[in-house]
Protein backbone atom coordinates (compact mmCIF):
# COMPACT_ATOMS: atom_id res chain seq x y z
CA UNK A 1 0.00 0.00 0.00
CA UNK A 2 1.19 3.42 -0.84
CA UNK A 3 1.22 5.67 2.12
CA UNK A 4 1.53 9.81 2.53
CA UNK A 5 3.00 11.22 5.76
CA UNK A 6 2.81 14.72 6.59
CA UNK A 7 5.50 16.07 9.54
CA UNK A 8 5.34 19.49 10.92
CA UNK A 9 5.44 19.80 14.56
CA UNK A 10 8.79 21.72 14.84
CA UNK A 11 11.23 23.46 12.68
CA UNK A 12 10.63 20.56 9.91
CA UNK A 13 7.92 20.64 7.63
CA UNK A 14 8.02 17.19 5.28
CA UNK A 15 5.79 15.06 2.88
CA UNK A 16 6.52 11.87 2.03
CA UNK A 17 5.40 8.67 0.52
CA UNK A 18 6.35 5.08 1.18
CA UNK A 19 5.72 1.87 -0.23
CA UNK A 20 4.83 -0.56 2.55
CA UNK A 21 4.67 -4.09 2.35
CA UNK A 22 5.15 -7.29 4.61
CA UNK A 23 8.83 -8.00 3.34
CA UNK A 24 9.62 -4.17 3.29
CA UNK A 25 9.11 -0.08 3.36
CA UNK A 26 10.37 1.23 0.46
CA UNK A 27 10.63 5.03 0.07
CA UNK A 28 9.41 6.96 -2.61
CA UNK A 29 10.20 10.05 -1.45
CA UNK A 30 10.69 12.38 1.46
CA UNK A 31 10.90 16.25 1.10
CA UNK A 32 12.33 18.38 4.22
CA UNK A 33 11.99 22.00 4.09
CA UNK A 34 13.70 22.84 7.48
CA UNK A 35 13.85 26.56 8.69
CA UNK A 36 16.92 26.48 10.73
CA UNK A 37 17.94 29.66 9.10
CA UNK A 38 14.93 31.11 10.45
CA UNK A 39 15.11 30.70 13.72
CA UNK A 40 18.92 30.33 14.10
CA UNK A 41 19.02 34.29 14.76
CA UNK A 42 16.59 34.32 18.01
CA UNK A 43 19.19 30.66 19.48
CA UNK A 44 16.03 28.36 19.20
CA UNK A 45 12.55 27.64 17.37
CA UNK A 46 9.83 30.54 17.46
CA UNK A 47 6.60 28.61 17.37
CA UNK A 48 4.15 31.19 15.72
CA UNK A 49 7.31 31.74 13.02
CA UNK A 50 7.06 27.97 12.74
CA UNK A 51 3.82 27.77 11.88
CA UNK A 52 4.22 30.67 9.52
CA UNK A 53 6.96 28.76 7.67
CA UNK A 54 4.97 25.92 7.53
CA UNK A 55 2.06 27.66 6.09
CA UNK A 56 3.99 28.81 3.13
CA UNK A 57 5.79 25.72 2.64
CA UNK A 58 3.50 22.65 2.88
CA UNK A 59 2.07 22.98 -0.41
CA UNK A 60 5.21 23.32 -2.38
CA UNK A 61 6.76 20.62 -0.38
CA UNK A 62 3.38 17.96 -0.60
CA UNK A 63 4.03 18.88 -4.21
CA UNK A 64 7.27 18.08 -4.48
CA UNK A 65 7.19 14.78 -2.64
CA UNK A 66 4.24 13.59 -5.13
CA UNK A 67 6.05 14.90 -8.41
CA UNK A 68 9.02 12.90 -6.93
CA UNK A 69 7.51 9.81 -5.91
CA UNK A 70 5.44 9.64 -8.96
CA UNK A 71 2.36 9.09 -7.51
CA UNK A 72 -0.78 10.43 -7.96
CA UNK A 73 -4.09 11.08 -5.37
CA UNK A 74 -5.49 7.55 -6.88
CA UNK A 75 -2.37 5.78 -5.88
CA UNK A 76 -2.60 6.88 -2.40
CA UNK A 77 -4.07 4.24 0.43
CA UNK A 78 -3.61 6.19 3.63
CA UNK A 79 -2.75 9.32 4.70
CA UNK A 80 -1.02 9.94 8.30
CA UNK A 81 0.04 12.98 10.15
CA UNK A 82 1.94 13.80 12.86
CA UNK A 83 -0.51 14.18 15.66
CA UNK A 84 1.35 15.63 19.00
CA UNK A 85 3.94 15.82 21.09
CA UNK A 86 5.17 18.94 19.07
CA UNK A 87 4.48 23.14 18.99
CA UNK A 88 0.65 23.48 19.03
CA UNK A 89 1.03 26.34 16.11
CA UNK A 90 3.33 24.08 14.37
CA UNK A 91 1.15 20.85 14.57
CA UNK A 92 -2.30 22.55 13.63
CA UNK A 93 -0.99 23.09 9.98
CA UNK A 94 0.28 19.79 9.29
CA UNK A 95 -2.89 18.29 11.08
CA UNK A 96 -5.36 20.89 9.34
CA UNK A 97 -3.61 20.21 6.09
CA UNK A 98 -3.80 16.12 6.60
CA UNK A 99 -7.95 16.76 7.21
CA UNK A 100 -8.36 18.98 4.33
CA UNK A 101 -6.89 16.35 1.76
CA UNK A 102 -8.61 13.39 3.76
CA UNK A 103 -11.96 14.89 2.77
CA UNK A 104 -11.08 15.84 -0.35
CA UNK A 105 -9.33 12.94 -1.60
CA UNK A 106 -11.94 10.46 0.79
CA UNK A 107 -8.83 8.85 1.77
CA UNK A 108 -8.45 7.32 5.44
CA UNK A 109 -6.56 9.32 7.92
CA UNK A 110 -4.08 8.10 11.00
CA UNK A 111 -2.52 10.73 13.72
CA UNK A 112 0.76 9.29 14.65
CA UNK A 113 2.53 10.26 18.37
CA UNK A 114 5.60 11.47 16.82
CA UNK A 115 7.79 9.45 19.26
CA UNK A 116 6.30 6.44 17.69
CA UNK A 117 7.70 7.61 14.00
CA UNK A 118 10.62 8.14 15.63
CA UNK A 119 11.03 4.27 17.30
CA UNK A 120 9.49 3.07 13.47
CA UNK A 121 12.27 5.21 11.55
CA UNK A 122 14.36 1.88 12.26
CA UNK A 123 12.19 0.00 10.08
CA UNK A 124 12.47 2.16 6.99
CA UNK A 125 13.50 -0.11 4.31
CA UNK A 126 17.55 -0.68 3.90
CA UNK A 127 17.92 0.51 0.12
CA UNK A 128 20.08 3.14 1.59
CA UNK A 129 21.99 1.77 3.77
CA UNK A 130 25.07 2.08 2.03
CA UNK A 131 25.03 5.94 3.46
CA UNK A 132 25.75 5.35 6.64
CA UNK A 133 29.13 5.39 7.77
CA UNK A 134 31.41 2.59 7.36
CA UNK A 135 31.84 1.08 10.57
CA UNK A 136 27.76 1.26 10.71
CA UNK A 137 26.96 -0.55 7.99
CA UNK A 138 27.64 -3.79 9.78
CA UNK A 139 24.85 -2.93 12.14
CA UNK A 140 22.06 -5.65 11.15
CA UNK A 141 18.86 -4.04 9.52
CA UNK A 142 15.52 -4.82 9.10
CA UNK A 143 16.54 -7.38 6.49
CA UNK A 144 17.36 -9.48 9.08
CA UNK A 145 14.23 -8.81 11.03
CA UNK A 146 13.72 -6.50 14.16
CA UNK A 147 13.08 -9.17 16.64
CA UNK A 148 11.00 -8.23 19.90
CA UNK A 149 11.07 -7.65 22.51
CA UNK A 150 13.16 -4.12 21.94
CA UNK A 151 14.26 -1.91 23.70
CA UNK A 152 14.18 1.62 22.54
CA UNK A 153 16.67 4.82 23.80
CA UNK A 154 14.63 7.87 22.22
CA UNK A 155 16.82 10.80 22.32
CA UNK A 156 15.05 14.26 20.76
CA UNK A 157 14.88 17.68 21.35
CA UNK A 158 11.89 17.37 23.67
CA UNK A 159 12.30 13.74 24.75
CA UNK A 160 14.71 10.79 26.56
CA UNK A 161 13.18 8.10 27.62
CA UNK A 162 14.06 4.10 27.38
CA UNK A 163 10.49 2.73 26.38
CA UNK A 164 10.44 -1.49 26.14
CA UNK A 165 7.84 -3.19 23.68
CA UNK A 166 7.01 -6.83 23.85
CA UNK A 167 4.95 -6.64 20.17
CA UNK A 168 4.43 -3.69 17.65
CA UNK A 169 3.04 -0.37 19.11
CA UNK A 170 3.10 -1.91 22.91
CA UNK A 171 4.73 0.73 24.63
CA UNK A 172 6.51 0.28 27.77
CA UNK A 173 7.90 3.77 29.26
CA UNK A 174 10.40 2.57 31.54
CA UNK A 175 12.39 5.37 32.64
CA UNK A 176 13.16 9.34 31.42
CA UNK A 177 14.20 12.22 31.95
CA UNK A 178 13.08 14.26 35.10
CA UNK A 179 13.74 17.67 33.51
CA UNK A 180 15.36 18.74 30.07
CA UNK A 181 15.73 16.48 27.19
CA UNK A 182 18.87 15.33 26.02
CA UNK A 183 18.90 17.22 22.88
CA UNK A 184 17.72 20.58 24.56
CA UNK A 185 20.60 20.26 26.99
CA UNK A 186 22.97 19.59 23.97
CA UNK A 187 21.18 22.67 22.45
CA UNK A 188 21.31 24.88 25.79
CA UNK A 189 25.04 23.98 26.24
CA UNK A 190 25.94 24.88 23.20
CA UNK A 191 24.48 28.43 23.35
CA UNK A 192 25.99 29.06 26.81
CA UNK A 193 29.51 28.07 24.76
CA UNK A 194 28.64 30.91 22.25
CA UNK A 195 28.01 27.68 19.02
CA UNK A 196 25.33 27.91 16.34
CA UNK A 197 22.19 26.93 16.27
CA UNK A 198 21.30 23.96 16.09
CA UNK A 199 23.32 23.15 18.65
CA UNK A 200 23.56 19.52 19.37
CA UNK A 201 25.46 18.89 15.78
CA UNK A 202 27.52 21.78 16.17
CA UNK A 203 28.90 20.77 19.95
CA UNK A 204 29.05 17.47 18.03
CA UNK A 205 31.65 18.93 15.90
CA UNK A 206 33.69 20.79 18.62
CA UNK A 207 33.79 17.75 20.50
CA UNK A 208 35.25 15.48 18.05
CA UNK A 209 37.84 18.33 17.21
CA UNK A 210 39.05 17.89 20.59
CA UNK A 211 39.49 14.11 20.74
CA UNK A 212 41.08 13.84 17.46
CA UNK A 213 43.01 17.32 17.74
CA UNK A 214 46.68 17.60 19.14
CA UNK A 215 45.64 20.41 21.26
CA UNK A 216 44.61 17.69 23.56
CA UNK A 217 48.71 17.28 24.28
CA UNK A 218 49.29 20.90 25.71
CA UNK A 219 45.80 20.86 27.63
CA UNK A 220 46.58 23.38 30.54
CA UNK A 221 42.51 23.13 31.04
CA UNK A 222 42.80 20.87 34.37
CA UNK A 223 40.25 18.96 36.50
CA UNK A 224 37.60 19.89 34.28
CA UNK A 225 35.27 17.06 35.40
CA UNK A 226 31.55 17.46 34.91
CA UNK A 227 28.43 15.74 36.77
CA UNK A 228 27.26 12.57 35.90
CA UNK A 229 23.52 13.13 36.86
CA UNK A 230 21.58 9.86 37.85
CA UNK A 231 24.17 7.50 36.67
CA UNK A 232 23.95 5.39 40.18
CA UNK A 233 20.35 6.03 40.95
CA UNK A 234 18.43 2.56 40.40
CA UNK A 235 15.77 3.65 38.65
CA UNK A 236 16.12 4.09 34.25
CA UNK A 237 15.77 7.61 34.62
CA UNK A 238 17.27 10.90 33.75
CA UNK A 239 18.36 14.33 35.03
CA UNK A 240 20.86 16.69 32.24
CA UNK A 241 19.20 19.96 33.73
CA UNK A 242 21.88 20.14 36.25
CA UNK A 243 24.75 18.89 33.84
CA UNK A 244 23.70 22.35 31.35
CA UNK A 245 23.95 24.53 34.81
CA UNK A 246 27.10 23.29 35.79
CA UNK A 247 28.53 23.66 32.35
CA UNK A 248 27.53 27.79 33.27
CA UNK A 249 29.34 27.76 36.12
CA UNK A 250 32.12 25.81 34.70
CA UNK A 251 32.24 28.69 32.39
CA UNK A 252 31.91 31.28 34.24
CA UNK A 253 35.37 30.49 35.99
CA UNK A 254 37.67 28.95 33.30
CA UNK A 255 36.61 32.17 31.12
CA UNK A 256 38.98 34.03 33.44
CA UNK A 257 41.77 32.04 33.19
CA UNK A 258 41.74 30.42 30.48
CA UNK A 259 43.88 32.05 27.52
CA UNK A 260 42.45 29.65 24.61
CA UNK A 261 39.26 30.04 23.96
CA UNK A 262 38.80 28.09 21.34
CA UNK A 263 40.34 25.27 22.89
CA UNK A 264 38.36 25.95 26.04
CA UNK A 265 34.90 25.61 23.60
CA UNK A 266 36.26 22.06 22.56
CA UNK A 267 37.05 20.62 25.74
CA UNK A 268 34.01 21.97 27.64
CA UNK A 269 31.93 20.41 24.75
CA UNK A 270 34.10 16.89 24.70
CA UNK A 271 33.64 16.84 28.36
CA UNK A 272 29.99 17.73 28.11
CA UNK A 273 29.06 14.97 25.47
CA UNK A 274 30.78 12.43 27.40
CA UNK A 275 28.88 12.85 30.59
CA UNK A 276 25.76 13.17 28.66
CA UNK A 277 26.24 9.60 26.68
CA UNK A 278 27.80 7.95 29.40
CA UNK A 279 24.70 8.31 31.40
CA UNK A 280 22.33 7.44 28.12
CA UNK A 281 24.70 4.43 27.78
CA UNK A 282 24.86 3.19 31.00
CA UNK A 283 21.07 2.70 32.04
CA UNK A 284 20.53 1.75 28.84
CA UNK A 285 22.72 -1.65 29.42
CA UNK A 286 21.28 -1.67 32.86
CA UNK A 287 18.28 -1.43 31.45
CA UNK A 288 18.79 -4.34 28.93
CA UNK A 289 20.58 -6.90 31.45
CA UNK A 290 17.09 -6.25 33.65
CA UNK A 291 14.44 -6.84 30.77
CA UNK A 292 16.98 -8.99 28.18
CA UNK A 293 15.53 -7.15 24.61
CA UNK A 294 16.20 -9.43 21.35
CA UNK A 295 16.57 -5.64 19.63
CA UNK A 296 18.12 -2.16 21.06
CA UNK A 297 17.10 0.22 19.20
CA UNK A 298 18.18 4.08 19.07
CA UNK A 299 15.66 7.02 18.00
CA UNK A 300 15.24 10.44 17.54
CA UNK A 301 17.61 13.57 16.70
CA UNK A 302 20.20 12.76 19.14
CA UNK A 303 20.45 9.32 17.87
CA UNK A 304 22.29 10.97 14.86
CA UNK A 305 25.68 11.72 17.18
CA UNK A 306 28.14 9.57 16.04
CA UNK A 307 30.08 9.48 19.52
CA UNK A 308 26.60 7.86 21.25
CA UNK A 309 26.22 5.80 18.36
CA UNK A 310 29.33 4.07 18.69
CA UNK A 311 29.81 3.81 22.42
CA UNK A 312 26.05 2.52 22.47
CA UNK A 313 27.09 -0.40 19.65
CA UNK A 314 30.32 -0.95 21.60
CA UNK A 315 28.93 -1.91 25.21
CA UNK A 316 26.30 -3.48 23.79
CA UNK A 317 28.63 -5.84 21.63
CA UNK A 318 30.12 -6.17 25.44
CA UNK A 319 27.80 -6.37 27.97
CA UNK A 320 24.85 -7.48 25.75
CA UNK A 321 26.02 -9.65 23.02
CA UNK A 322 22.88 -11.51 22.48
CA UNK A 323 21.20 -8.53 21.16
CA UNK A 324 21.44 -6.61 18.38
CA UNK A 325 22.04 -2.86 17.96
CA UNK A 326 19.90 -0.47 15.18
CA UNK A 327 20.09 3.09 14.71
CA UNK A 328 17.87 5.11 11.80
CA UNK A 329 19.68 5.81 8.58
CA UNK A 330 21.21 9.12 9.24
CA UNK A 331 18.63 11.35 7.10
CA UNK A 332 15.82 9.42 9.27
CA UNK A 333 17.23 10.45 13.10
CA UNK A 334 15.94 14.06 12.60
CA UNK A 335 12.97 15.13 11.86
CA UNK A 336 10.95 13.98 8.87
CA UNK A 337 7.76 12.60 7.21
CA UNK A 338 8.91 9.03 6.22
CA UNK A 339 8.62 7.86 9.87
CA UNK A 340 5.45 9.14 9.95
CA UNK A 341 4.00 7.34 7.11
CA UNK A 342 5.81 4.11 8.47
CA UNK A 343 4.57 4.19 11.50
CA UNK A 344 1.26 4.76 9.58
CA UNK A 345 1.52 1.24 8.02
CA UNK A 346 2.18 -0.49 11.23
CA UNK A 347 -0.93 1.30 12.94
CA UNK A 348 -3.00 0.66 9.90
CA UNK A 349 -2.01 -3.21 9.68
CA UNK A 350 -3.26 -3.20 13.49
CA UNK A 351 -6.82 -1.99 13.14
CA UNK A 352 -10.11 -4.09 12.23
CA UNK A 353 -11.87 -3.88 9.37
CA UNK A 354 -14.51 -1.66 11.07
CA UNK A 355 -11.71 0.79 12.00
CA UNK A 356 -10.22 1.25 8.94
CA UNK A 357 -13.63 2.46 7.89
CA UNK A 358 -13.84 4.79 10.81
CA UNK A 359 -10.55 6.39 9.83
CA UNK A 360 -12.34 7.45 6.48
CA UNK A 361 -13.91 10.32 9.03
CA UNK A 362 -11.19 11.08 11.16
CA UNK A 363 -10.84 14.27 9.34
CA UNK A 364 -13.81 15.47 11.20
CA UNK A 365 -12.53 14.88 15.03
CA UNK A 366 -8.29 14.80 14.39
CA UNK A 367 -7.06 17.46 16.82
CA UNK A 368 -3.47 18.38 16.62
CA UNK A 369 -2.33 17.69 20.64
CA UNK A 370 1.06 19.72 22.28
CA UNK A 371 0.92 16.82 24.68
CA UNK A 372 0.17 13.64 23.39
CA UNK A 373 0.87 10.46 25.64
CA UNK A 374 2.44 7.65 24.08
CA UNK A 375 -0.10 4.29 24.25
O1 LIG B 1 14.00 14.57 16.77
P1 LIG B 1 14.41 15.96 16.49
O2 LIG B 1 14.78 16.32 15.08
O3 LIG B 1 13.30 16.95 16.97
C1 LIG B 1 12.55 16.69 18.12
O4 LIG B 1 11.65 15.82 18.06
O5 LIG B 1 12.90 17.31 19.14
O6 LIG B 1 15.64 16.26 17.47
C2 LIG B 1 16.25 17.50 17.48
C3 LIG B 1 17.33 17.48 18.51
C4 LIG B 1 17.95 18.85 18.73
O7 LIG B 1 18.04 19.08 20.13
C5 LIG B 1 19.32 18.73 18.09
O8 LIG B 1 20.29 19.58 18.67
C6 LIG B 1 19.63 17.28 18.34
O9 LIG B 1 18.41 16.62 18.09
N1 LIG B 1 20.69 16.75 17.46
C7 LIG B 1 21.89 16.33 17.89
C8 LIG B 1 22.62 15.93 16.75
N2 LIG B 1 21.82 16.13 15.64
C9 LIG B 1 20.64 16.62 16.10
N3 LIG B 1 22.40 16.27 19.14
C10 LIG B 1 23.65 15.79 19.27
N4 LIG B 1 24.43 15.41 18.23
C11 LIG B 1 23.95 15.46 16.95
N5 LIG B 1 24.72 15.06 15.93
ZN1 LIG C 1 11.59 14.59 16.55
Amino acid sequence: MIILGIETSCDETSVSIVKASKEKIELLSNVVSSQIKIHAKWGGVVPNLAAREHLKNIIPVFKKSLDKANVKKDNIDLISVTQGPGLIPALLVGTNFAKTLSYIWKKPLLGIHHIEGHIYANFIGNKNLKSISKKLSKLPSNKAGTKFPILSLVVSGGHTQLILMKDHLKYEIIGETQDDAVGEAFDKVARILGLTYPGGPALAQHAKKWKSSKIQKVDKIKQLRLPRPMLHSQDFNFSFSGLKTAVLYRMQDLQKTSENKKQLIAKMSHEFQSAAIEVLVKKTIRAAQKYSPKTILLAGGVSANKELQEQLKNAIEREIPDSKFQVPNPKFCVDNAAMIATAGYFRWKNMSKKEKEKSLSNWKDLQADAGLKLS
